[in-house]
């Protein structure tokens, strides 16, 4: 018997135009939730481009401005002759409500957050779940609404502040909403737009890790041929998953290779070669790099330029490596979407650079590899989903994110091996009592950092001179703002005494109760 043709999970497409939003990646993973593939697009995508990517259905996201300033994002009105369903969102569901001959005007009274939404008796199909209970609560962020319906269009539902807070037109499938349901604060908010995409866009749902793997084997079979592919492991979710992966399709044409910089955590490069080497059967090469990092680091305080000097370190470590494997033609990275739809631009504007963020990508174009990025369409959690299927181990997949520079940044000034030492053990400590409270699945990000001054203590009869830790842990969602994480006492003094006890050269422990801003979440 012929085996099962690959589903390709591209086949049902929903295209979410972005106008600004804050939230628009969120509505991204809303849909991919209802287990249908989505792509971001900045709302200038021509109508050209939109019918060759043949989307089910077209969502328009929130923006931030008002439809009637000047230069505000406009969008394309042929896009309703597609003849698929759309969702506007806010922002975009006034564009649309004024484009189908409605009119949009400015509140009295601006409304941000929580508000309660009436349903109207027949507030059709889109809206039937979300409305089971009425009012219902959802979340606002607008200055503008709806004032008079579209011809055709009928309202769902209103709120106090918005006389048409959701509106649909059953005959065209145009649908509005002026609350977000995209976010958590809009409990039930997910059913409007699973409805949409597998009710109202006729999606079956095709978008699952399983039939991602199917496709994206056969994709890099097909791509990279014969050829040899080479990867640089960390250890992190992002590039251990693209190994599993890349290996899953061409076994051993790909090797990986992993760098020990002497800056990882206790026993890492041991627990990223018994996973991959021993237990997966992956060819990887451990480079022992940790003398050529500390030569480089020596005598380096500053913190932007030790996290330049690990960057290029480990580019020339790499690079070298890559050239000793024979016929390398590929380059697998561990790139995924939100990294793709940031370098796009398709996010409006600017970040201030706090930090230069270096991550294992950047390798120079010289290198003559051309890219293979498996991953690049997957938010975070559907790559911990592909691991997960790709039998990854769970703690590898859900641990916390560890920076590119690793402890690196984490000793406080100029780093020494004997400080990555101290650091290491205590670290080691500080994570297994986290394990062991259940307090580590809780908290967004923890680890210990370096002080590299000493202060007077006694143990024993006697005074100690030694260097002093300090806990981190933070609570967030988005890595931009964290709050502290109110760690219990008990916890933190059995994790203080144990620390003190074991790592000799510590005779200290602070915590961290600083949030972001203005803290940051890394000390350098
Ligand atoms: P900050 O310290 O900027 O950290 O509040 C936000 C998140 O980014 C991580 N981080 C880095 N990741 N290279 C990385 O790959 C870096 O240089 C770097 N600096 C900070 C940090 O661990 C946190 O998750």
């Amino acid at each position: 018997m012929a085996p099962p043709a690959t589903v390709d999970g591209h086949r049902e497409k929903i295209l979410i135009l972005d106008f600004g939003s804050q939230y628009t990646q969120l509505i991204a993973r809303r849909v991919r939730e209802a287990h249908v593939y989505c792509e971001i697009h900045p709302y200038s995508m021509t109508l050209d481009a939109m019918r060759a990517f043949a989307p089910r259905g077209i969502i328009l996201s929130g923006g931030h401005q008002s439809v009637y300033a000047d230069g505000a994002p406009a969008l394309e009105p042929e896009m309703f002759r597609l003849g698929v369903p759309i969702l506007g969102i806010c922002y975009g569901m006034q564009l649309m409500a004024r484009h189908c001959g409605g009119t949009v005007a400015a509140s009295n009274r601006r409304e941000y957050g929580p508000a309660l939404v009436t349903s109207l008796p027949d507030c059709g199909e889109l809206f039937r779940e979300f409305f089971q209970e009425t009012p219902t609560q959802v979340w606002m962020s607008h200055g503008d609404h709806v004032t008079a319906l579209p011809p055709g269009f009928r309202v769902a539902g209103r709120s106090d502040n918005a006389p048409v807070a959701a509106m649909f037109d059953p005959e065209r499938h145009l649908y509005g909403v002026q609350f977000h349901p995209e976010v958590n604060h809009t409990p039930r908010g997910e059913s409007i737009i699973d409805r949409f995409v597998r009710g109202l866009c006729a999606c079956q749902g095709l978008w699952t890790p399983g039939h991602f793997i199917d496709w994206a084997v056969d994709h890099v079979r097909a791509t990279v041929g014969g050829d040899q592919v080479i990867l640089g492991l960390s250890g992190g979710v992002d590039s251990s998953v693209t190994a599993a992966l890349v290996h899953r399709a061409i076994g051993d044409q790909l090797t990986c290779v992993f760098v020990d910089n002497g800056l990882l955590r206790l026993h890492e490069g041991d627990e990223v070669m018994a996973t991959f080497a021993e237990h997966m059967g992956l060819k990887v090469i451990r480079v022992d790099a940790q003398e050529e990092f500390m030569a480089n680091l020596a005598g380096v305080t500053d913190p932007e330029r030790k996290r330049r000097i690990i960057g290029h370190t480990f580019i020339r470590v790499f690079e070298r490596e890559a050239r000793r494997i024979d016929g390398a033609r590929w380059l697998a990275q561990g790139t995924i979407y939100p990294d793709v739809i940031e370098s796009a631009g398709a996010k409006t504007g600017v970040a201030t650079a706090i930090k230069s963020h270096h991550n294992v990508g950047g390798l120079p174009e010289d290198m003559g590899l051309a890219l293979l990025e498996p991953l690049r369409e997957l938010f975070k959690d559907e790559v911990r989903q592909v691991g997960e299927e790709l039998g990854l181990p769970h703690r590898m997949l859900y641990r916390h994110p560890f920076p590119g520079p690793g402890l690196g940044v984490r000793i406080l000034g100029e780093v020494k091996p004997e400080y990555a030492d101290l650091l290491r053990q205590a670290d080691a400590i500080y994570m297994a009592e986290l394990h062991a409270s259940g307090h580590y699945e809780r908290i967004s990000q923890a680890f210990a950092v370096f002080l590299p001054v000493r202060s007077v203590g006694v143990m024993g009869d006697g005074r100690t001179y030694e260097y002093v830790i300090a806990l981190r842990a933070v609570e967030t969602k988005d890595f931009m703002t964290a709050a502290w994480y109110p760690m219990p006492y008990e916890l933190l003094s059995r994790i203080a005494n144990r620390i003190i006890n074991e790592v000799s050269g510590v005779n200290r422990v602070a915590y961290d109760i600083t949030s972001k801003p203005p803290g940051t979440i890394e000390w350098e």
